[in-house]
């Protein structure tokens, strides 16, 4: 099964890099498919190591998807990485093997560690709906603007029925940031 996490990586400055990613989850082994133009498969390549991070702060997942925000964090234990401090919990990778044919390269890693902070309070249809709605920001040329529109209206509703606070704020940022993105 594919999780959601807020994957990090430290570039050749050290500086960590967050950005979101979809891990195939397994206790002993994880597989990570990053496109092969992001920060995180480069980075992830060079140094060999990389943190997942899950979290249930929506927020986090819009703003590290869009943009480079620096977040706060603290050393992983086990290997040279970043831990999200916002982490419920997390794992931490040694790359064991990569596929780079496809658009996407699969790289397969070992987990040596992890922890955890606190309890994942869980999903519900307004952060589900911020999740969806970030993926299409990440790929807005393959949307006509028609359906862009469409898509954030219907998100907006349903985090306004369902949401707190910090799925506001997320669901602003996104709107802010999409604006923006097609003046
Ligand atoms: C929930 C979610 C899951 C994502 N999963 C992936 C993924 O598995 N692979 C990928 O390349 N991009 C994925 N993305 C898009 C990247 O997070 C996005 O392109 C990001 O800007 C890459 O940042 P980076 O260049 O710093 O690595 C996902 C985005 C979201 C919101």
């Amino acid at each position: 099964m594919i999780i959601e996490t807020i994957f990090s990586t430290l570039d050749p400055q050290g500086n960590p890099n967050f950005a979101p990613m979809g891990v195939v989850w397994g206790e002993e082994e994880m597989v990570v498919r990053p496109f092969r133009n992001t920060h995180t498969y480069r980075y992830l390549m060079d140094t060999g190591y990389g943190v997942a991070n899950v979290t249930d702060d929506v927020l986090l997942f819009v703003q590290s998807a869009l943009t480079d925000p620096c977040l706060p964090w603290f050393p992983a234990r086990y290997i040279p990485g970043a831990v999200l401090c916002a982490a419920c919990f997390w794992r931490e990778l040694v790359v064991k093997e990569a596929h780079h044919t496809g658009e996407r390269a699969e790289i397969r890693c070992r987990v040596v560690g992890g922890g955890w902070q606190r309890d994942f309070l869980g999903f519900n249809r307004g952060r589900n709906a911020i999740i969806e709605a970030t993926i299409m920001a990440t790929r807005l040329h393959l949307y006509p603007e028609q359906q862009v529109w469409a898509e954030l209206q219907r998100s907006e509703e349903i985090v306004r029925k369902t949401g707190g606070e910090r799925e506001c704020e997320a669901m602003e940022y996104l709107l802010d940031w999409i604006r923006r993105q097609l003046q």
